[in-house]
């Protein structure tokens, strides 16, 4: 989602012509230039500065945007490397066509996104994109290549891409290999530069190794050996669907039992704090809340289920969209609480959102559970005032077609005057630290407070709150002249 108007782009930021290709040791292709294939090339351009490294994409206004000094994505530590390395050794572009022609390893990184239509809608991923990508590399290559799917991908994708690719002219070869990118979101430069793995997965054939080894040589530049691990393309590329199955199997698992911790004395933090401390289990990811959001979860466990249900597995797809249907719940349960909260209705209140993107540190609002609870706010003929601290352009956006009435301020203490209700949508920092007893002041009383990602002190707030937090706190009521 971009809506800036973005300034010219500078003549010095494109490629250079062919024959400064030569200073170059090897020319790295990128084709897709968003959350991820941006930052991983800023990376291996600023690792490898022998390397050139182009990033294309079809839409012009992300390219020029990649351009200025107002990057498309933001990504803590992003600008400091992309200013390190734009015009040097990295450079975005619209040509496509050139790109492929000049570049011999090629990543694919475009999106793919849950088909909305046919055979398998809601569940199974939408390959179009990636496929033209595929012809265009056929069409336009004049050597033989290393391509590289970035983008997550069903398994036995890779086969489709070398079927696509076999027709190709004389001498030229493709070898297709696997290398999904597990960065996280607000963390991808941390977790490009310190990657718990690197996963490579390739053909066991001579010229399957050959590329694989090509792979390894620029991760080995600034990534412990131990750390690359490679495998067969297919587990490779299963390997990224399950491990964000997994993480996000974890969330619905606290949240099931955030809903059981309510209807109980049990504090969810104090249970995932407990299980957590078993190093079998493990702390991360038990986070209880109003739900996982990104690009990747609920369409990767779709994937994993629509695969699961492809192969005759309909036991496994099933065990695999519950986690999908626990977030679903979390959500729909954490509205009920608001609702009920507040005396069963909605309308005419002012309630404050805090926070739109679908977790701290990023501006990104895909598949964010803010959608879809300031949806369900409006539709109650609640007045919404939304504030976040990089989000609001793009929330704005996701609620361009609906009416209603809402307002955008940056400004949490803003906000909140005058609201009846705050909810607490992203975990930003910001958040945890404000002046609660300033902002219940500025509130229409009772006012309430909504954590729904159980960040702030309940203690130390002079509000009203509840749901995602234990059923004693929910009830307690903080004295109304604070
Ligand atoms: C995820 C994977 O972590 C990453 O490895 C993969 O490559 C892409 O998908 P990302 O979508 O950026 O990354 O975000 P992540 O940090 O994993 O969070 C996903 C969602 O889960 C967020 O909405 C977050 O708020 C939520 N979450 C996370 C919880 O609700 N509780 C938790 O304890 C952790």
């Amino acid at each position: 989602m971009y809506c800036k108007v973005i300034p010219a782009i500078p003549a010095h930021v494109w490629p250079p012509d062919n024959e400064n290709l030569l200073k170059f040791k090897k020319n790295i292709l990128c084709i897709g230039a968003g959350y991820v294939g941006g930052p991983t090339m800023a990376m291996i351009a600023s690792k490898c500065p022998d390397y050139r490294v182009t990033v294309v994409d079809i839409n012009p206004e992300r390219i020029n945007a990649w351009n200025s000094h107002e990057l498309p994505v933001y990504e803590p530590g992003l600008d400091k490397i992309i200013k390190k390395t734009r015009g040097k050794n990295l450079f975005f572009s619209n040509n496509i066509e050139k790109a492929i022609t000049e570049n011999d390893i090629i990543f694919v990184s475009v999106h793919t996104p849950t088909k909305t239509f046919g055979e398998g809608a809601g569940k199974a991923p939408d390959l179009q994109y990636w496929e033209k990508t595929a012809r265009q590399i056929l069409e336009y290559s004049k050597s033989s290549k290393i391509v590289i799917e970035k983008s997550t991908l069903p398994v036995k994708t890779a086969a489709a891409m070398e079927k696509i690719l076999a027709p190709a002219k004389g001498k030229i070869k493709f070898e297709v290999l696997s290398n999904p990118e597990f960065l996280a979101e607000g963390t991808a430069i941390n977790d490009l530069e310190n990657p718990d793995r690197v996963l490579i997965g390739s053909r066991d054939t001579k010229n399957g190794l050959k590329a694989r080894q090509e792979l390894v040589n620029i991760y080995s530049r600034w990534v412990p050996k131990e750390k690359i691990i490679t495998t067969n393309t297919w587990s490779s590329e299963l390997s990224k669907l399950v491990s964000n199955a997994f993480l996000a199997q974890r969330v619905s698992s606290i949240n099931s039992i955030s809903a059981l911790c309510e209807k109980t004395e049990a504090d969810v933090s104090e249970v995932a704090k407990a299980v957590g401390m078993d190093s079998r289990i493990g702390s991360k990811f038990l986070q209880a809340g109003i739900g996982f959001g990104g690009s990747c979860f609920k369409k990767d466990i779709l994937h994993l289920a629509y695969l699961c249900e492809y192969y005759g597995l309909p036991e496994v797809a099933a065990y695999w969209e519950s986690v999908v249907k626990m977030n679903e719940y979390q959500q729909q349960r954490f509205i009920a609480n608001i609702l009920s909260s507040m005396f069963n209705t909605l309308a005419g209140k002012k309630i404050c959102v805090f926070g739109f993107a679908f977790k701290a540190n990023t501006g990104d609002t895909r598949e964010s559970p803010a959608i879809y609870i300031t949806r369900k706010l409006l539709a109650e003929q609640a007045y919404v005032t939304i504030s976040d601290p990089k989000a609001l352009k793009n929330a704005a956006l996701d609620l361009a077609d609906i009416e209603g009435n809402i307002i955008y301020e940056e400004d949490p203490y803003k906000a909140a005057a005058g609201c009846h209700a705050i909810a607490i949508l992203t975990d930003w920092n910001i958040y945890k630290n404000l002046d609660f007893r300033k902002i219940y002041k500025s509130m229409i009383k009772p006012a309430f407070l909504f954590d729904g990602r159980n960040i702030v002190d309940h203690a130390k707030c002079c509000l009203l709150y509840t749901s995602p937090s234990p059923r004693d706190r929910t009830r307690s009521r903080m004295p109304s002249s604070a």
